[in-house]
C-alpha cells in the first residue's frame, strides 16, 4: 500500500477523482488532504469520502513549513499531488519530497504556464489567442513554476465555438484520465519490480489454488519505503535548471516514470491480448485458451486498481498460454488429421 496527499484549495473535483479511483483498490491509497483555503468546498468533499483533511492558514505553509512535512511523514505519506492547489509550495517541502509531488495544469505545457496562469485565465488565453488545440498536463513540481519534468500530457481540440467554460469541462474530463495514470506511473517508478513467476505458480494465481511455494526474498531495499532519499544506495536526483534528472539507467524504472517516452505516455497498460486469447480458445486448445482468457481479463482491472506490476504479470502470463494453446492446437491437429484421413479412406 502506498499512502498518497491531495493538496487543494478549490472545487476538487480531481481530487475527488483521485479518491474514487484509487480508495477502492488497495494498491494506492489517497490518505490525507491537505488545503490552504479554510472554506474551500473540497474539505467536505474529502470528508465525505472518509478522508482526512486538515487546513493549515498560509501563515504555515510559508512560514513553518516544517509543520507540513512532518504531518505528511505522520501519514507515512510517499507522494503528493497537488489538485487545484493556490499556494506557493516552499522550497523545503518542494525539496524533503523531490521529484515525488506532480501538479495537474490546465494546459498543454509549456505553453500557458507560470505566474497568473490558473483555472479560467489559461482557458481564456487560449480562446483568445484562437489556438486549435489544448489539453492538460501533469508534471513534477520543481522550485520553478509549472516548469518540472512532464510526466503525462493529453490534448483536446478546441472548437470555434468554445468558450472559456465550454473549454474547461474539456479539460477536466480529461485531467480525470491522466492525473491517476500519472500517480500510479510515480508509484510504480518508487517499486522495483517483482520477480517473474513460474508457469505453475500463476496457474494457481489464476485458478484460485493455494500457492505452496515460499516466496523469493527480495534482496533490493524497496525505495518506496524511502520517500526522502535519504538513502545513499536510492536513486539520486541532480537539480539542473530544467528540473530534476535521474542517475539511473534508462531502462530503469524510475527513470521511465519520470522521462518516458512520448508514446508510452499515451499507452502505459499492457496489452491483454484478449482477442488472441478467445481466437486460440475456440480454434486451438481450450483450456490452455481459457487460462489466457482469465489473464487477459486480469491485465486492466489490475493496472486500475494501481496494481502496476500485477497487471504486467498477467499481460505476459495471458501471452505464454496462448502460445501453450496454439501449440497444443498444432500437436493435435497433426496428429487427427492422419487418422481422420486414413478412417475416411
Ligand atoms: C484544474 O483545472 C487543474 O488543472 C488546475 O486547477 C483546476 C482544479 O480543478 N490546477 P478542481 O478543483 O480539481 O475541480
Amino acid at each position: 500500500m502506498t499512502n498518497i496527499a491531495v493538496f487543494a484549495s478549490g472545487t476538487g473535483s480531481n481530487a475527488v477523482n483521485l479518491v474514487k479511483t484509487f480508495n477502492s483498490g488497495n494498491r494506492i491509497h489517497v490518505a490525507l488532504c491537505l488545503t490552504d483555503k479554510e472554506n474551500a468546498p473540497v474539505i467536505e468533499k474529502m470528508r465525505e469520502l472518509g478522508v482526512e483533511t486538515i487546513y493549515f492558514p498560509r501563515s504555515v505553509w510559508k512560514e513553518n513549513p516544517q509543520v507540513i512535512i512532518d504531518t505528511l511523514r505522520a501519514h507515512d505519506i510517499k507522494v503528493i499531488a497537488l489538485a487545484g492547489f493556490l499556494c506557493f509550495l516552499s522550497e523545503d517541502i518542494v525539496n524533503a519530497y523531490e521529484g515525488k509531488i506532480l501538479n495537474i495544469h490546465p494546459s498543454l505545457l509549456p505553453a500557458y504556464g507560470g505566474k497568473g496562469m490558473h483555472g479560467a485565465n489559461v482557458h481564456k488565453a487560449v480562446i483568445e489567442a484562437g489556438d486549435t488545440k489544448s489539453g492538460a498536463t501533469v508534471h513534477v513540481v520543481t522550485n520553478e513554476i509549472d516548469a518540472g519534468p512532464i510526466v503525462v500530457q493529453r490534448e483536446v481540440a478546441v472548437l470555434p465555438d468554445d468558450t472559456p467554460e465550454s473549454l474547461e469541462a474539456k479539460v477536466h474530463e480529461v485531467e480525470y484520465l491522466i492525473f491517476p495514470e500519472a500517480v500510479m506511473k510515480t508509484v510504480a517508478g518508487m517499486t522495483p519490480p517483482e520477480p517473474p513467476k513460474s508457469v505453475d505458480d500463476s496457474w494457481a494465481e489464476a485458478l484460485g489454488v493455494p500457492n505452496n511455494v515460499p516466496p523469493i526474498p527480495n534482496p533490493q531495499p524497496s525505495p518506496a519505503n524511502q520517500p526522502f532519499q535519504t538513502n545513499p544506495t536510492g536513486p539520486t536526483f541532480q537539480t539542473s535548471p530544467t528540473g530534476p534528472t535521474f542517475q539511473t539507467s534508462p531502462t530503469d524504472p524510475i527513470n521511465q516514470a519520470f522521462n518516458p517516452a512520448p508514446q508510452a505516455l499515451q499507452n502505459t497498460m499492457p496489452p491483454t491480448y484478449l482477442v488472441w486469447s478467445v481466437l486460440m480458445t475456440i480454434f486451438c486448445c481450450t483450456i490452455p485458451g481459457i487460462v489466457a482468457i482469465i489473464f487477459s481479463a486480469q491485465v486492466s482491472s489490475k493496472f486500475y486498481q494501481g496494481d502496476i506490476e500485477g497487471s504486467r504479470r498477467a499481460s505476459r502470463n495471458a501471452e505464454i498460454w496462448i502460445i501453450i494453446s496454439f501449440v497444443l492446437g498444432v500437436i493435435t491437429s497433426t496428429l487427427w488429421l492422419p487418422l481422420m484421413i486414413a478412417g475416411g479412406l
